[in-house]
């Protein structure tokens, strides 16, 4: 078995840390790994019934598991936020222990937060989460900023992440990379510089946030968004209207900025084609499809609309839809079978 990198479309938001966190589940992968820049996407998923569980730090893949829950060297960590995620799920998943934080991963410190927030170019014309990661990365790229294996409230968690994934592939373990943000904000792959965060969000960029050799990448999952969205600036093809998304009941606020998304009213497929170029994916889940078509109720039983936009997807990427999502939840999730036209694949 070697490595999974769940990498999103398009400008994120598509419901990746369900997905990934899906997959977790269901497949043995011994370590699931964050990648992306830092502290500034939020993951969330909602028990069946139960709690609401988000991330920014830590991979929301394996959270409730028992696999390593890693951070790439490549992704800014943010002590306070790791505290806090470790206070709000140790009690319930023990996840304290399975901590692994690669050594050089670079730290955001409350200045760097401080600075990102009193910038006008990032706050405002950028339209940045405030949470310091470009900041850091920045740092880092001078080569000024802290190390994890530096910091004291770190140091127990750091350990060297690039050789777990390397050492977990070639000894045949399963390792789930859990990309953030989207393809279209990729820093040096955008088209709409400086709209875009501070690294790429590609799965090649996420393996590199990694360490993983390129041989060990055996299945990337390209999450889209059915109905897509984008918070701060930026273009948004076919940008729909604050009262349209009303009308149609799919407003929605994010996980880390409670900013109101924006959302389109197309799929912009010259888009979606790049980020297939881009990723060249072996799969592809289709998330908010509840979004799409409201009459998309039970998980089970895609609509004939659903399904028409599947053939479409199919047709126009070349690539299998192997994962239906209409909502919130794990139990809002249908896998297509093979006799569907299409199969979850695992390494
Ligand atoms: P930064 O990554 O906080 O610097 O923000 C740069 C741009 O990327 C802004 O337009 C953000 O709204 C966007 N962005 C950052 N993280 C996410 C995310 O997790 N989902 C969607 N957009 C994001
Ligand atoms: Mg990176």
């Amino acid at each position: 078995m070697g490595a999974t990198i769940v990498v999103d479309a398009l400008w994120g938001d598509s419901g990746k840390g369900k997905i990934a966190a899906y997959l977790a589940a269901k497949d043995s992968y011994a370590l699931c790994i964050r990648a992306g820049t830092g502290t500034n996407a939020g993951h969330s998923l909602s028990m069946d019934g139960e709690q609401f569980i988000k991330t920014r730090q830590l991979p929301l893949a394996g959270l409730t598991g028992t696999q390593q829950l890693c951070v790439g060297s490549g992704v800014a960590v943010d002590p306070v936020v790791l505290a806090a995620e470790i206070e709000a799920y140790d009690a319930l998943y023990g996840v304290k222990d399975r901590i692994r934080v690669d050594y050089r991963c670079p730290v955001i410190t409350p200045e760097y937060k401080d600075r990102e927030a009193a910038s006008p170019h990032l706050t405002g014309t950028v339209g940045t989460t405030a949470s310091g990661s470009g900041v850091a990365l920045t740092e880092y790229r001078m080569r000024s900023a802290i190390r994890a294996g530096d910091h004291p409230a770190l140091q127990e968690f750091a350990c060297d992440v690039a050789a777990l994934a390397n050492t977990a592939c070639r000894e045949g373990a399963g390792v789930l990379i859990e990309g953030s943000q989207g393809t279209h904000l990729s820093l040096a792959l955008t088209r709409d510089y400086p709209y875009c965060t501070s690294d790429n969000c590609t799965a090649t960029a996420f393996a590199d946030d990694v360490g993983l050799a390129w041989n060990h990448i055996e299945e990337v999952v390209l999450v889209l968004k059915a109905v897509p969205s984008r918070v701060g600036a930026g273009p948004l093809p076919g940008e729909m209207s604050i009262d349209e998304q009303d009308r149609r009941g799919i407003a929605e606020y994010g996980v880390t900025t409670g900013r109101r998304r924006r959302k389109s009213a197309e799929m912009p497929w010259d888009y979606v084609e790049e980020a297939v170029m881009l990723n060249s994916p072996t799969q592809i889940a289709l998330t908010f499809c509840d979004h799409f078509d409201p009459g998309y109720i039970n998980a089970e039983q895609p609509t004939a609309s659903i399904l028409r936009f599947v053939d479409e997807i199919e047709e126009r990427t070349g690539t299998p839809v192997t994962i239906l999502e209409n909502g919130k939840s794990m139990g809002d999730i249908y896998e297509r079978a093979a006799g569907d036209g299409a199969a979850i694949r695992t390494p």
